[in-house]
């Protein structure tokens, strides 16, 4: 499979990047088109949330991609640009991060960038909108998110141009997309997250979808990148959607 070629559209400004990406390819915009702006005016997160996107702040992203692979693996897609933006931000930052299923990158466990995919159903056929928001200054996200967010300006003392984090960050969305789509490449993305995340195995967690609420033991990840929990009477449960928090565990101590 060869690698996808990505173009690249920037604005100045755009209410949200997500939004552009998935208007043009309902207009029939090519896979591997990637819209940027250095603001958004409403920048969309996860679980109907806002993502602040203040001008030259953070880099703001949305790709189109249209897979041709089995929508039940188009989970994968995610944990895909997780792994992607990790390395670009330890090729350009020098930078190690960790990342909480499916898809937060984080350091010291304060996010640092979030991926939001979204799916549009198009002349050409359902396609997916991949967007990424990662915070550079320290001015990216509000005073309020200071105990649960960070930047790249605050975690690696410094952030250059969104330009060179999103040069290298298309550079390796390129080679693991194409390793998605080969045969065996949802098992190698699996392998290449559990590798990355301190979150894929024996990490104490909560996770809240809704009203439901469930903690236990991560215990690896599904072939689809569902996730599996242990919770206290020894079961394991599959989760495939909701947020997940750290649990802090208090070290026992014996006398
Ligand atoms: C999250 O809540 O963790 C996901 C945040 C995703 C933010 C990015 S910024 C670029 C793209 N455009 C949006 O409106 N959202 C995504």
């Amino acid at each position: 499979m060869p690698e996808l070629v990505f173009q690249i559209l920037s604005f100045d400004s755009l209410p949200s990047t997500n939004v552009e990406a998935a208007s043009r390819a309902v207009d029939g915009a090519p896979e591997g088109l990637c819209v940027v702006a250095s603001e958004q005016t409403a920048g969309r997160g996860r679980l109907q949330r806002q993502w602040v996107s203040p001008k030259g702040a953070g880099l703001y992203c949305s790709i189109i991609l249209r897979p041709q692979f089995d929508q039940s693996l188009w989970p994968l897609l995610t944990l895909m640009a997780a792994v992607a933006v990790q390395g670009a931000l330890l090729d350009v930052y020098d930078l190690e991060t960790d990342i909480k299923w499916p898809n937060d990158i984080l350091v010291n466990d304060k996010k640092l960038c979030g991926i939001l995919a979204e799916t549009v159903d198009t002349p050409l056929g359902r396609s997916v909108i991949l967007g990424i928001g990662v915070n550079l200054k320290h001015n990216s996200y509000s005073a309020e998110l200071d105990g649960v967010a960070t930047s790249v300006e605050v975690a690696a003392g410094r952030s250059e141009d969104p330009q060179i984090v999103l040069e290298a960050l298309v550079g390796l969305l390129a080679r693991y997309y194409a390793m998605l789509q080969r045969s065996g490449g949802s098992e190698e993305i699996v392998r290449e997250w559990s590798r990355r995340s301190s979150y894929a195995n024996g990490r104490r967690i909560r996770v809240a979808n809704g009203d439901q609420i469930l903690e236990g033991t991560t215990r690896g990840l599904e072939q689809d990148g569902a996730l599996r929990i242990e919770t206290d009477t020894g079961k394991i449960q599959t989760i495939r959607a909701g947020d997940v928090t750290a649990v802090r565990t208090i070290a026992s101590q014996s006398w």
